[in-house]
């Protein structure tokens, strides 16, 4: 009875003032490092991932985590950057044991980018085949005719060769898409041109350097490309480095660390993933990055910070919460 009281009081006093029981509050800001929620008020589950603008909405692809399985790629959308709305499973696991995509393998940093050729969404990841830890190396690709999925898995495999671990796509202005990824057992850091139907690999494959380097990241700025990467230290945080080139075949030159600040040696606790332009603003750019936390690997947070601009050289400077109002125009 003093049960029954209490919730009739409790659906009262929520009524009375007007407040929805279970739907967060909207978010006005970025609070890197914070619980971040959906929507529907779910922690979001979307890492090591990547950022499509698609017709008015960014799409977020990322690794659907539980505490250490790896249970496939979900999507979220937003208008705002700050509000995500949970989208389903973008790519799930399949049920048959016998697929590159069954449960037990590992779906990695998935990134998706839109073909106007052929109208698809075209989604790459790092693929490890069922049971065989991280010895596969392999980059997967999915396909579908809607953004947010669900995605068909195609096929997977080693470009031109090479392993093919850490990775991230680019557009670049014409058109043309590249794959950028850590091979030969992490030690090189490669770049290979899609084919026009972002399908598949091009013999365009090139190395980019052989410093060790993982968790790329690209953009470009008038002219200029940009590259951030981690370096190879499992879920373990440090040092970024900058990395910058005329051509994305190289020669690319080693800048150094980009992060500015304390904890800017250990890239604030995080690693990158994903550098996302903003719409509607000026040389404005979004770094992404996860601060994995391996005892839960859901668990893990979402570090999102602007970068600015010193000599024409990017900066990443930590601030606890922010706006896109960083940019003026
Ligand atoms: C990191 C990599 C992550 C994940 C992890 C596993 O170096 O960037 O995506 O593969 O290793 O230990």
């Amino acid at each position: 009875m003093r049960f029954s009281m209490f919730l009739f009081t409790a659906c009262l006093a929520g009524s009375l003032t007007g407040q929805a029981q279970d739907v967060p509050k909207k978010q006005a800001e970025f609070k890197p490092g914070d619980v971040w929620l959906d929507t529907k008020g779910e922690v979001i589950n979307a890492h090591g991932g990547g950022l499509l603008y698609d017709k008015g909405t960014y799409y977020w692809f990322g690794e659907k985590r539980g505490q250490s399985a790896s249970e496939g790629v979900n999507v979220y959308s937003s208008k705002d950057l700050y509000n995500w709305k949970p989208e389903g499973m973008a790519l799930a696991k399949s049920t048959d044991p016998g697929s590159e995509i069954a449960a037990n393998g590992l779906m990695e940093r998935p990134k998706v980018i839109y073909n106007p050729k052929t109208k698809k969404y075209v989604m790459w990841f790092h693929l490890e085949l069922p049971g065989q830890g991280y010895n596969a190396a392999r980059a997967g690709v999915a396909v579908s005719d809607k953004v947010t999925g669900p995605y068909t898995y195609q096929k997977s495999f080693r470009p031109n060769g090479h392993m093919s671990r850490d990775m991230t796509l680019y557009v670049d202005d014409d058109g043309s898409a590249y794959h950028v990824y850590s091979a030969r057992d992490n030690y090189d850091l490669r770049l290979v041109k899609l084919t026009d139907d972002y399908l598949s690999a091009t013999t365009q494959d090139t190395l980019l350097f052989s410093n060790h380097r993982e968790a790329p990241a690209l953009f470009k700025k008038d002219g200029q490309y940009f590259l951030i990467t981690s370096g190879c230290t499992g879920w373990a945080p440090n040092r970024a480095s900058l990395h910058t080139a005329t051509s994305l075949f190289g020669p690319w030159k080693l800048v150094g660390d980009p992060m500015k600040g304390p904890m800017a040696d250990k890239t604030f606790d995080g690693q990158s993933t994903y550098i996302q332009p903003v719409q509607g603003k000026k040389d404005a750019f979004i770094f992404i990055a996860d601060r994995w936390n391996p005892k839960d690997l859901k668990d893990s947070r979402y570090l999102w910070l602007p970068i600015s601009f010193t000599n024409n050289q990017p900066v990443v400077e930590w601030t606890d919460a922010w706006t896109t109002g960083v940019w003026k125009k």
